[in-house]
């Protein structure tokens, strides 16, 4: 390790981890992710932990937070997650971490493996629900439904989390506005503890931005940016809402999942950055 090497790793808290496989590809969705198949997945597991291992030996980390992200991390079986989970105990000095975030699909959720999460360490849960409205999910192009993704949430309670983000989606094709202030009276009555609501972005190379150069999806921003506003405001209406769910976060258009991060993150899996030493090292998607 060179000198530039150790003055920068004394700067890196936040691991982020890439796991590119979905069971179902979202029509909408220009993140890194592909189908897989299980010779993959098992593929990509080892060489998560050699990336790991690497990692761990070339910087002496202060890990104050770990994201597990996608793609759809629990599309890992059990056995899989316990195993890199264990791994990763081993590999890293985890004395100082806070948070261990992990991104799930309702499509992919199971009490064995919310437990086993639990138990592994992980204390923070990403659930991307989308909407509660059925054929919403279907135009979504999602593997759940409403009623999974319910279920999901009450498993990851029960398994012990206390600390649950739902993320949801907003100025979707044909969705109303009392359909949208619905979805976010429905999601508060469940007390996660943060809300994310994130505004539809036709995303280069997607269905979903072919359909719509075909006209099949109209957009108004006048109605999109008003209905942004319910989030907060939705919160407000509720009164208790707001010590209820620890916060809401509106994201008009996606956002990178590492802003407002105030040190580098590091991990090179597919589609993860190392912006270490000012220079960003990206791995080939
Ligand atoms: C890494 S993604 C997905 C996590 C998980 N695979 C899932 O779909 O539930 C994180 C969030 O980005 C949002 N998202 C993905 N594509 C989007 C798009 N084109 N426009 C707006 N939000 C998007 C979704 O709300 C999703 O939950
Ligand atoms: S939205 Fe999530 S589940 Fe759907 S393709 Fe993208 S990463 Fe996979």
């Amino acid at each position: 390790m060179n000198e530039t090497e150790t003055h920068t790793s004394n700067l890196i808290r936040h691991l982020y981890v890439h796991f590119p496989f979905c069971a179902r590809i979202c029509p909408y969705c220009a993140f890194y992710k592909t189908r897989g198949n299980a010779a993959e997945v098992a593929r990509f597991c080892e060489a998560l932990v050699f990336e790991a291992r690497r990692v761990a030996e070339k910087f002496p980390l202060t890990l104050e937070t770990i994201f597990f992200g996608g793609g759809t991390p629990t599309v890992l079986s059990t056995a899989q997650l316990k195993n890199l989970l264990e791994l990763f105990h081993e590999i890293f000095d985890l004395g100082a971490l806070r948070e261990w975030s992990i991104e799930a699909n309702p499509g992919s959720v199971s009490a064995k493996k919310a437990a086993t999460l639990r138990d592994s360490g992980i204390n923070r849960i990403s659930l991307g629900v989308q909407s509660w409205d059925n054929q919403l999910l279907n135009l979504l192009g999602r593997e759940h439904h409403t009623a999974q993704a319910e279920e999901s949430f009450h498993i990851f309670r029960s398994a012990g989390f206390s600390n649950i983000s739902v993320d949801f989606m907003f100025a979707l094709p044909g969705q109303t506005e009392t359909q949208w202030r619905g979805s976010l009276q429905k999601t508060i009555a469940l007390q996660p503890e943060h809300i994310s609501t994130y505004c539809l972005t036709y995303e280069e190379d997607t269905e979903f931005l072919a359909r719509f150069a075909r006209g099949e999806f109209a957009v108004n921003d006048e109605t999109d940016m008003r209905v942004r506003d319910f989030a907060p405001s939705t919160i407000g209406l509720t009164g208790a809402a707001r010590t209820i769910s620890g916060s809401v976060q509106v994201r008009f258009r996606r956002a990178d999942s590492s802003a407002g991060r105030t040190s580098p993150i590091i991990m090179n899996t597919p589609s993860a950055c190392s912006p270490t030493n000012h220079r960003s090292r990206r791995s080939k998607n």
